[in-house]
C-alpha cells in the first residue's frame, strides 16, 4: 500500500480536508499537506497557525485493524516516532503529555489525532502533524511558547525532506503498533517524557489539581500520584 499525497498551497485545514476525504472512502496512507493553513486546528478547539511556506502541516489518514479503545494509544506512539525523526536534526526534543513535542521547553511540534468510530468499529484515524521548521518569528500570542527547528539549529531545513522522513518512519513502525499496541514504544516514551517524576498541575475543563506523574499506561493514560491516591488522566493540559 503506497502513500498518496494531496498537496495544497493554501487551505483552511489539512485535518478538515483529510476528514472529508476519509468520509468519502479515501484509503489508508492518503496524506494531505499544505504550505499555508488559514484555519489550522489545535487540540481542544484552539487555533493553530501555519504561515506561508515556513511550517510543515500534514494530516495522515490511517485505516487500522483495531478496536477504538486500543486505537487511542496511537497518540503517544506517534509522538515517539515523530520525536525520533526530529532528533535526527540534532535537537534534544522531548514529549510533553499528551502530544506536544518540546525543545528547550518550547513547542516545536503539535500532534492532533482524531478518530471516527461507530459502535465497536474503528472507521479511520487521522494524525495531524504541525512542525515549526523555518520560522524566524511567531505571532505575539505564541512567541513565549513556540520554537522552530531553525531557531534551534541556526539553519533552514527542507520541509519536504522532513515530511518524507516522517512518513517513512511512521510507515515503517506503525505496523508494530497494529500488532502489539503501545507496549513496544512505552520505554522510549518514558525516556523522552518531560513529565515523568515531576510535580505537575493538570488543567481540566472544570478543575485544576496537582500531583506527581509516575507512569503511562498501555492505553496512553497518564498515571498521577496525589495525596488521595493514584489517578489516571485521559485528557487535559499539564503545566510543570
Ligand atoms: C496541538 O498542539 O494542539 C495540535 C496541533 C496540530 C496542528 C496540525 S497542522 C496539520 C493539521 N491540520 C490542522 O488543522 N491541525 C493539524
Amino acid at each position: 500500500e503506497g502513500i498518496h499525497i494531496e498537496h495544497h498551497e493554501k487551505i483552511p485545514s489539512t485535518q478538515t480536508r483529510a476528514q472529508r476525504l476519509a468520509q468519502g472512502g479515501a484509503r489508508g496512507w492518503t496524506v494531505v499537506t499544505a504550505d499555508e493553513q488559514t484555519g489550522g486546528r489545535g487540540r481542544r478547539g484552539r487555533p493553530w497557525s501555519t504561515k506561508k511556506g515556513t511550517a510543515l502541516a500534514a494530516s495522515i489518514i490511517l485505516r487500522l485493524d483495531k478496536l477504538p479503545q486500543e486505537a487511542a494509544a496511537i497518540t503517544p506512539t506517534a509522538a515517539v516516532i515523530i520525536n525520533d525523526v526530529l532528533q535526527r536534526y540534532g535537537v534534544d526534543t522531548r514529549i510533553k503529555w499528551p502530544n506536544d513535542i518540546l525543545a528547550e521547553g518550547r513547542k516545536v511540534c503539535g500532534i492532533l489525532t482524531e478518530m471516527h468510530a461507530e459502535m465497536d468499529e474503528l472507521h479511520y484515524l487521522i494524525i495531524g502533524i504541525g512542525v515549526n521548521v523555518n520560522e524566524t518569528d511567531f505571532p505575539e500570542e505564541i512567541k513565549p511558547t513556540a520554537v522552530s527547528l531553525r531557531h534551534l539549529t541556526g539553519q533552514e531545513w527542507d520541509r519536504s525532506a522532513l515530511l518524507a522522513a516522517l512518513l517513512d518512519e511512521l510507515k515503517k513502525r506503525l505496523p508494530e503498533f497494529e500488532e502489539n499496541g503501545f507496549t513496544p514504544f512505552r520505554e522510549d516514551w518514558l525516556r523522552y517524557s518531560t513529565v515523568i517524576n515531576k510535580e505537575i498541575t493538570i488543567h481540566q475543563r472544570h478543575q485544576s489539581w496537582k500531583g506527581r506523574a509516575v507512569d503511562i499506561r498501555e492505553d496512553g493514560r497518564l498515571i498521577v500520584e496525589t495525596e488521595t491516591g493514584q489517578k489516571e488522566v485521559i485528557s487535559g493540559d499539564i503545566s510543570i
